[in-house]
């Protein structure tokens, strides 16, 4: 029988993969050494692996590209990148080297693309996108980016107040898009979305606000399901009811000229992830193409705000199995040396799963396990893969450390997780390493941040100088 648990990954899956490998029975992840990574800077830590946010922009924009051509479509396509899914300078630099938008959601996003400007990263044909409900400094940063001269800034109208609110700050005309509020699936708690406007209130809303308004010109229709673009009926009804909302505006407001699909795009969750990327982009766009052309109106541009897709498959977070706890004859608890919480806050949040492989020993012996985080909480723990219902790791031993690894995490978990703040706990945030590709196709890796220490903490709790 294959017991060893190299046996059990290349069974179950298709492995090796394109970013993983096995080199001397140890895990590489796009040629990073992952033990070496360990043994230079030890773990818990998490890193960043910067090239691969260059590498989804570019399949994106093909992938768009594609599309547009084979279909004749006569819009263009821009691609935004949503920034609260990781505000980090690194992220923001590689992301922008690939002709990019920018999406953002709270005033102090403008901030950033102010530094952004200032060091020529952005520029005035960057388009800046403002979602998200709009109050005070909010509307004052957007007010003074366009006056400011940034034509290229579109609020989008997130409630009935917003063209007021911002027509009282801006001292120009400018361009404004509107949020539609979706109808959630049918097992969500709710039925709208409160992000936006109800579909049946859009035109009297431009009608009332926009349409004899001089100030104000309307040039994008804003749609973003929540659940993400997938191949399900609900996806496609809701893109239909979209799309039905664009064409009757258009035919009234002449200068729409552009359909935001929001962010949404799936990441590689499992080994056994699938997911017809280019497939899925081809029928929005066939969708798009044939409800205008039956309605008789020009095609949009389309815009997105991939966040997850941008930079979730850059990120990983490497733990230490520190010990093993058997709590009854079935249950074995390994423990790691970091939090689940605070690390990886939407694994117990929203249930969400990510790869995650043994790093070493794929030789030794598996076993069934449940993982779980240092802090005293009872949820702090992980119990299962996306496409196997429980986690099988090699067998625990006390003289041959276990380190494990997290895949494709780079996307919300800093910000939800509160980086560099206070930590449940206080369990520190590991350290944090960025991994970039050399010219000669070579790795080079640098200390972002060190874990934090017991003084950062304390600072924050108010103990200064105690
Ligand atoms: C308006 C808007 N755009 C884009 C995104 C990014 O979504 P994702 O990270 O799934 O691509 C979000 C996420 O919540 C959003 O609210």
């Amino acid at each position: 029988m294959n017991t060893k648990y190299i046996d059990l990954i290349s069974q179950t899956y298709d492995f090796p993969q394109d970013e993983f490998s096995l080199k001397n029975d140890e895990l590489h992840f796009h040629n990073i050494d992952l033990m070496e990574l360990v043994r230079t800077y030890g773990a818990p830590l998490k890193f960043t692996y910067l090239p691969k946010i260059s590498d989804n922009i570019k399949r994106t924009k093909e992938w768009f590209n594609e599309a547009i051509t084979k279909q004749n479509y006569k819009g263009d396509y821009n691609y935004c990148y949503c920034t609260k899914s990781s505000h980090f300078k690194h992220v923001l630099d590689e992301a922008l080297k690939n002709d990019i938008h920018i999406e953002t959601s709270s005033a102090f996003d403008i901030d950033i693309v102010n530094r952004l400007k200032d060091q020529g990263k952005i520029t005035k044909d960057t388009y800046v996108v403002c979602n998200g409900f709009k109050r005070d400094q909010y509307v004052s940063n957007i007010a003074n980016l366009i006056n400011g001269g940034h034509e290229k800034c579109i609020p989008v109208i997130d409630n009935y107040e917003e063209i007021a609110l911002l027509s009282k700050e801006i001292k120009k005309d400018f361009k404004v898009g509107i949020r539609i509020a979706s109808e959630e699936e049918p097992k969500f708690e709710f039925y709208t979305s409160r992000l936006g406007i109800g579909y049946k209130n859009i035109i009297p809303f431009y009608e009332d606000q926009i349409k004899n308004n001089d100030q104000v010109e309307l040039k994008m229709l804003h749609f973003f399901i929540n659940t993400g673009i997938r191949d399900n009926a609900y996806y496609w009804n809701e893109l239909q009811k979209c799309l039905r909302v664009y064409t009757r505006l258009k035919k009234v407001c002449p200068s729409l000229d552009s359909l935001n699909i929001g962010g949404g795009f799936p990441i590689k969750n499992s080994l056994a992830f699938e997911y017809d990327y280019q497939y899925m982009i081809d029928e929005v766009i066939n969708q798009i193409k044939l409800t205008c052309e039956e309605e008789d109106v020009s095609v949009p541009h389309i815009f997105t705000e991939f966040g997850s897709f941008t930079v979730g498959e850059s990120g990983g977070a490497i733990y230490e199995v520190l010990y093993q706890k058997q709590q009854n004859d079935r249950e074995k608890w390994n423990m790691i040396n970091s939090s689940f919480i605070t690390t990886l806050p939407d694994s117990w949040a929203i249930s969400k799963r990510f790869i995650m492989l043994a790093l070493n020993r794929w030789q030794d012996k598996y076993e069934r396990v449940l993982l779980g985080g240092m802090t005293c909480d009872s949820d702090d723990y992980y119990n299962s893969e996306q496409h196997m219902n429980a986690i099988y790791l090699p067998k625990y031993e006390k003289e041959d450390p276990l380190y494990i690894g997290f895949f494709n995490t780079g996307a919300y978990q800093e910000t939800i997780g509160g980086f560099g703040g206070l930590q449940h706990c206080l369990i520190p945030s590991p350290k944090h390493i960025l991994i970039q590709k050399n010219d000669d196709g070579s790795l080079s890796t640098e200390l972002f941040s060190e874990q934090q220490k017991s003084e950062d903490l304390l600072k924050i709790l108010g103990y200064h100088g105690i």
